[in-house]
């Protein structure tokens, strides 16, 4: 059993109870870690109702869009003031609109392409804003704060690197995410700092079951999958490991946590 206590970490992606973040943060108040929640407008009530479920004061709990250098310094600064440096940080922000994720919007007015050859430059670099250029964005805010021996984990898909159809521009940001991962390992190697990334099986979160064919992705995940579909708390369990110092040597990894579909050809489904 991994124990946090005395730990400091800062969780920014909770939006409410299904996100994979809402059980890494889960799993590390668990394990005895001090856990702080970042939270959008959108968002606010829920995280707070979940914080206080989990016993994070609400102190520790404030808004934050990660397209903002100032609203992620308030954050980390607060924390860094409480507990003087910081340990842990989990990046489990992504965010694009219909067009960026190539789906029709249900219910949307918008009768405009949603096609990949359509995506709109300014809807695509919002959407790396958010989901990709926030972990080098949040890694530089954090830098002064980090303790020895920090640990900074991000969340991926394997769409990085194969076409899936439906993840539309995300791949592109997950490809630039996992990226980004190995430059800020290297960066932070000196100070011993480490940074990896999880490239999670599909879980059925909001963000997920907005994706144009999230049931047949599960359904697939389940037929060709050697282990079949994963939960939340299966990446968060790889989390409380990529924090601790079990994995002290290990930097700029990316780490499946898929039950091992990266493996499989899709055409060999399971019968
Ligand atoms: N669910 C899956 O199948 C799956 C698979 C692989 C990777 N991931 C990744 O895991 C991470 C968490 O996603 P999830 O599936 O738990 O969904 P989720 O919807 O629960 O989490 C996404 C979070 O991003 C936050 N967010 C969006 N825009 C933001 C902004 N501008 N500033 C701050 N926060 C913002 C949302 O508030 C939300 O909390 C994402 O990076 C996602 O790409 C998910």
């Amino acid at each position: 059993v991994i124990n946090n206590s005395g730990k400091v970490a800062a969780v920014f992606g909770v939006r409410n109870d299904l996100s994979i973040s809402y059980k890494v943060a889960s799993s590390l108040k668990e394990s005895g870690a001090n856990v702080a929640l970042s939270y959008t407008k959108d968002t606010k009530v829920d995280v707070l109702a979940l914080a206080d479920d989990l016993s994070i004061p609400s102190e520790l709990c404030m808004e934050v869009d990660v397209r903002s250098e100032e609203q992620i310094a308030a954050f980390l600064s607060m924390l860094n003031l409480k507990f003087s440096g910081i340990d842990y940080i989990l990046h489990g922000v992504a965010y694009g609109n219909h067009h960026v994720m190539c789906s029709a919007g249900i219910g949307s007015v918008d009768k405009t392409s949603s096609e990949y050859i359509d995506i709109p430059f300014e809807d695509l670099m919002d959407s790396f804003n958010i989901s990709a250029y926030s972990l080098l964005r949040i890694s530089r805010v954090a830098k002064p704060f980090l303790n020895k021996s920090a640990s900074i984990l991000s969340l991926t898909y394997n769409a990085s690197t194969r076409v899936n159809a439906k993840y539309g521009g995300m791949s592109v940001n997950k490809a630039a995410l996992e990226n980004i991962t190995m430059y800020l390992a290297d960066y932070f190697g000196p100070m011993g700092v480490r940074v990896n990334t999880i490239s999670a099986g599909f879980v059925m979160s909001t963000s997920a079951a907005g994706i144009q064919g999230a049931r047949s992705l599960r359904k697939l995940g389940k037929e060709i999958s050697p282990l079949g579909n994963i939960k939340a708390q299966d990446v968060a369990n790889a989390a409380l490991y990529y924090f601790s110092d079990l994995s002290s040597k290990v930097t700029g990894n990316l780490h499946f946590v898929d039950g091992g579909m990266n493996i499989m050809a899709v055409s060999s489904m399971r019968d």
